[in-house]
């Protein structure tokens, strides 16, 4: 489903202001989309960022604009997750500065603050903004017009990570990746699974190390998601005991039992992605329980993507208040993260709702767009390039291919051959956009489909210190019919809405890196050891006089003893015991790939590289032993 931004909201952190554990500079890079600084940075980071354009071509003709942000942590062995926003036709730099990325824009745009809870903790991070057209990538040819589809987007997608992997970034060739992405990312992330699967398979793609893929709320399957919204909303104090009897009368479809109609039967779509009642009994009884008007427009009275929370002031309105710069001189203290909230999930302070603004503004500026590298051909003779969160023109003349993404999950399945490939679905459970029951059943079935069997049943993941219930999950596994181990994780995320990152950050990262990074073979979605629960800021600017490392004011008891230590590449003694201080732990290793017992003729197959692996510098990479394990995984 769409992703409106305008109601996006940031959380803001309350942290302690001890330093963090990891406290080395990264090496600087001559890459020439090296980003030394970004403009507005209030605090001293600590990995490297690149920033630039991808060939989304052939002919490189298409532009496809990156921002990759290095892990914490080991960025030269760390594996690399690639991120999708969905729309069609939203930017994934929403991702970035409103969801999993390590800065959110302030209220004015003009600074950025951290998020201690992003992704890129363990994991290269790279956000793509696809397809061309959206943020800031674009088309030299001017004569062309801009449109996608499902398998546009696919093919633009798989051209620029081609490009990526041995053009732009060759020391990823042979890395770890995952794809990811949330909401119509659901469509882009299998199409592209499925076209690198087949790439790789017959040896063209330039890396084998195709691991996994997770969707976060995704629309995967678009009449599903509209017979399950009903549910949900009946359910969720939208409609009576009276009405709802009238419903399973006037609805019923055939075959259904009890509340299992098809209610998606009584309405129309234009676009395969909006779906209006129509004007029958039914329809009309369906309409209050979806989130349009009658005519089909949006109806906006509440925040669909997540249903429990509402902006109470119009911070888009002219002379808005800073509701930050006003708390700030009410506490008395210049960091900014120290008004989170880390008590509870609620409080209208926790919030704000002003993220889409501020993201524009920050994105719009010719300071920033110099800094990211945005093409001065691209600007056309502006001064700076126009930055939308997403595109309309996208939007509206997009052609739904995949209404039902059921095939490419199944090919991709079935025609993996990478070791322990993992799928996580995972939704937040408040979310009305793309809610998690149609998520859920549709994975069921799709399970079923791959013989694939459940080998966790469903049950609570936790997080936090005192254990809270994080959400839910199940696993279900198989060995595919290329004789490799396949694994589908399906988990909700309680309490959030479409955004998962945003409205759950730190339950989010545990879940992504435990994904990630499983142990003896296993996904532990419940380990938290090394995520910080009370995590600490990395040391600020004092932005207006550029003086470093301002002393932060603690708001919270602090009990903890002593600093953490800094990450030792040598200290590497696992300490298994579950322990909230566990922010002074090493980082456990992750499982390396396993050498699987190749066939002779596998063996044979394995000897003949996709072309691009010779143009790198191999002496470099066997140093690294995430990389030398990854050379003896090449798929065979
Ligand atoms: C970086 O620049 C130095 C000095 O100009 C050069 O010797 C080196 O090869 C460059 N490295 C890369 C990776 O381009
Ligand atoms: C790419 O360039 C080749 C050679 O100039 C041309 O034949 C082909 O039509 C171009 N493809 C596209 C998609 O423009
Ligand atoms: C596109 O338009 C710009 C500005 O009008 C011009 O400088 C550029 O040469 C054009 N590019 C092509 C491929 O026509
Ligand atoms: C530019 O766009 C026009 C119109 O779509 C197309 O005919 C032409 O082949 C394109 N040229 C290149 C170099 O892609
Ligand atoms: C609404 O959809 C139902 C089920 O497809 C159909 O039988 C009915 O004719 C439709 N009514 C209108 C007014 O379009
Ligand atoms: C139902 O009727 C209303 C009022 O006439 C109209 O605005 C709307 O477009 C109709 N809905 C559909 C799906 O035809
Ligand atoms: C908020 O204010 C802006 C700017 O004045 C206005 O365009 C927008 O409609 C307002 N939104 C709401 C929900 O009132
Ligand atoms: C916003 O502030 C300006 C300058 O103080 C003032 O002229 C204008 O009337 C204000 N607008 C509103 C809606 O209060
Ligand atoms: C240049 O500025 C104009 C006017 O603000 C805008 O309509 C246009 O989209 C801009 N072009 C680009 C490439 O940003
Ligand atoms: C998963 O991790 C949690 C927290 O560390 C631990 O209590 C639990 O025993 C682990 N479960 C398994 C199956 O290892
Ligand atoms: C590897 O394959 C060989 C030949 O099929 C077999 O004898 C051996 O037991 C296998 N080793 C493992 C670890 O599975
Ligand atoms: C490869 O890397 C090694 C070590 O950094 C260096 O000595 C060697 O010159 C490099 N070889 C090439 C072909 O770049």
């Amino acid at each position: 489903m769409r992703e409106y931004p305008s109601i996006l909201l940031v959380l803001i952190y309350f942290v302690r202001s001890e330093p963090d554990v990891v406290t080395d500079q990264p090496k600087t890079s001559n890459h020439s989309d090296y980003v030394p600084s970004l403009p507005g940075m209030l605090y001293q980071h600590n990995f490297n960022i690149f920033s630039g354009y991808l060939n989304a071509d052939k002919n490189a003709t298409l532009k496809m604009f990156y921002i990759l942000t290095e892990a914490k942590i080991r960025p030269e062995t760390a594996p690399l997750l690639v991120w999708f926003n969905g729309g069609p036709g939203c930017s994934s730099l929403t991702g970035m500065f409103v969801e999993l990325g390590p800065v959110y824009a302030n209220f004015f745009g003009d600074t950025l603050f951290e998020n201690p809870y992003s992704w890129n903790f363990k994991a290269n991070v790279l956000f793509l903004e696809s397809p061309i057209g959206v943020g800031f990538s674009y088309d030299t040819n001017n004569s062309s017009t801009i449109y996608a589809d499902d398998d546009v987007v696919a093919e633009q997608n798989y051209q620029s990570l081609t490009d990526f992997f041995s053009r732009v970034h060759p020391q990823y060739h042979r890395r770890t990746f995952f794809l990811a992405g949330e909401s119509y990312a659901g469509v882009y992330v299998p199409t592209l699974a499925a076209k690198i699967t087949q790439s790789i398979n017959e040896r063209i793609f330039p890396n084998v190390n195709f691991q996994g893929m997770a969707i976060g709320n995704g629309f995967m399957n678009a009449e599903l998601s509209m017979n399950k919204l009903i549910l949900w909303a009946a359910y969720h104090g939208r409609t009576s005991a009276d009405e709802w009897d009238q419903i399973k009368e006037a609805c019923r479809t055939e075959g259904a039992k009890d509340v299992d109609s098809e209610f998606s039967k009584f309405m129309t779509s234009k676009n395969g992605i909006e779906y209006i009642p129509n004007n029958s009994t039914c329809g009309k009884l369906l309409q209050p329980l979806t989130n349009v008007k009658p005519n089909g427009e949006l109806a906006w009275t509440f925040d669909f993507y997540n249903y429990y929370r509402t902006c109470y002031h119009n911070f888009s309105s002219e002379n808005a208040t800073n509701p930050i710069q006003k708390a700030l001189e009410a506490l008395q203290t210049k960091n900014i993260a120290a008004l989170m909230n880390t008590f509870s999930d609620d409080g209208k302070f926790a919030y704000a709702c002003w993220a889409e603004d501020s993201v524009s503004t920050y994105l719009n500026d010719k300071e920033t767009q110099d800094a990211l590298h945005v093409s001065v051909e691209a600007r056309r003779g502006n001064e700076t390039y126009e930055w939308t969160t997403c595109s309309d023109v996208i939007f509206e003349k997009y052609k739904v291919k995949y209404k039902n993404t059921k095939e490419l999950f199944n090919y991709v399945l079935q025609n993996t051959r990478r070791k322990d490939f993992r799928i996580l679905i995972f939704s937040g459970d408040i979310d009305t956009a793309c809610n998690f029951m149609a998520d859920d059943y549709f994975m069921r079935e799709i399970a079923k489909s791959n013989n694939m069997e459940k080998t966790n049943a469903h049950q609570p993941w936790f997080t936090s210190e005192t254990q809270q219930e994080a959400g839910f999950y199940r696993t279900y596994e198989a060995i595919n019919r290329r004789k490799t181990k396949i694994s589908l994780h399906v988990l909700t995320v309680k309490g959030s809405g479409h955004f998962v990152p945003l409205d759950r950050p730190q339950a989010s990262l545990q879940m992504i890196s435990n994904f990630m990074f499983p142990l003896s073979g296993k996904v532990n979605f419940s380990r938290n050891h090394d995520i910080y629960a009370n995590p600490s800021l990395s040391p600020i600017f004092d932005y207006e006089t550029a003086s470093a490392n301002l002393p932060t004011t603690e708001m919270e008891g602090d009990d903890t003893s002593g600093d953490p230590q800094p990450e030792s590449e040598t200290d590497n003694s696992a300490n298994e015991e579950e322990n909230v201080e566990a922010v002074t732990k090493p980082i456990e290793e992750y499982d390396q790939p396993e050498k699987t017992n190749e066939t002779k003729e596998e063996e044979a197959e394995s000897t003949d590289k996709p072309e691009i692996q010779e143009e790198t510098n191999m002496s470099e990479e066997s140093e690294s032993i995430t990389e030398e394990k990854n050379k003896e995984e090449d798929i065979a």
